[in-house]
């Protein structure tokens, strides 16, 4: 296959891609961004059979708790594989539906694809070192569906780096000491890896949520103003709220706080829905 010629061309190609290859071969240094399409995206990224995104309920996770079973154990690298490979198509899908996003802004997120695209990479190895491989269980495409409503870059980094990577910020680190308990250090030192890295993520939304921002505005208010239900800030954290982590992504006090008393649960009346307008 030719080469891809432009970063949109790159990103299409990524997701609909049906081979994991395709999926993951890194974006070509100095790739011309021209010529960058008129925002229409895909309704779902292409898979290769095994990796079929099937309803959450069909795709169950183990708990933590079953991680000194090596069969669970198995199960929930391959979830963690999945999660990454969402986070290289979406980054692409960024790419490809904001197409008028500032050309910085756009350079960041074709490099944190392609963190992405090693974090996955990192994942199926270890998959395979402990007997498995990626595509012997089912996939979810949660973050993929939850993202499918943003209708602009500021509520897409709302959802994706200062929610879903946000909240990775304590679930990495919770994996990891799950997995040194069992003496599993080879997998700890992957997710001590994502985590560092997602720092960096989670500071690149943090950024660009302010510069796009209301005058005035704090990056909670410009947060809590772009995020709209089922998303809420209560799915930005893990159990044990990493505040450290959260300093290193640039967050201020404001926001590590209001993030720190967010709830899992979230009462019917305070569910922030979109306008219909
Ligand atoms: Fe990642
Ligand atoms: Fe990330």
């Amino acid at each position: 296959m030719t080469p891809p010629g432009t970063v949109q061309e790159f990103c299409l190609r990524l997701i609909q891609g049906e081979t994991l290859e395709e999926k993951l071969a890194p974006p070509p240094r100095d790739l011309p961004d021209v010529a960058r399409g008129d925002g229409s995206v895909p309704e779902a990224p292409g898979r290769p059979a095994t990796l079929r995104i099937v309803p959450g309920r069909e795709a169950r996770v183990p708990p933590l708790a079953g991680w000194g079973d090596l069969d669970q154990r198995v199960r929930i690298i391959h979830a963690l594989a999945n999660h990454e490979l969402q986070a290289t198509e979406l980054f692409a899908r960024a790419l490809v539906q904001f197409p008028d996003a500032p050309g910085p802004l756009r350079q960041e997120l074709l490099r944190t694809l392609a963190e992405e695209q090693v974090h996955t990479r990192l994942y199926v190895r270890r998959l395979e070192a402990l007997g498995g491989a990626f595509g012997d269980h089912p996939v979810s495409g949660l973050f993929w569906n939850r993202l499918r409503e943003t209708r602009t870059i500021a509520e897409f980094l709302c959802a994706l780096s200062l929610t879903f990577e946000n909240a990775n910020l304590d679930h990495a680190p919770e994996i990891a000491a799950t997995a040194r308990l069992h003496g599993d250090e080879e997998t700890a030192r992957i997710l001590d890896r994502v985590a560092k890295d997602e720092e960096r993520h989670v500071d690149l939304g943090r950024r660009w949520v302010d510069a796009f921002a209301a005058p005035g505005e704090s990056t909670w208010q410009a947060y809590r103003r772009q995020l709209f239900w089922p998303l809420h800030p209560g799915r930005a954290r893990g159990e044990v709220f990493q505040t450290e982590a959260r300093r290193r992504a640039g967050l201020d006090p404001e926001f590590i706080e209001n993030l720190r008393a967010a709830e899992s649960e979230v009462p019917e009346s305070e569910r922030q829905r979109r306008p219909t307008s």
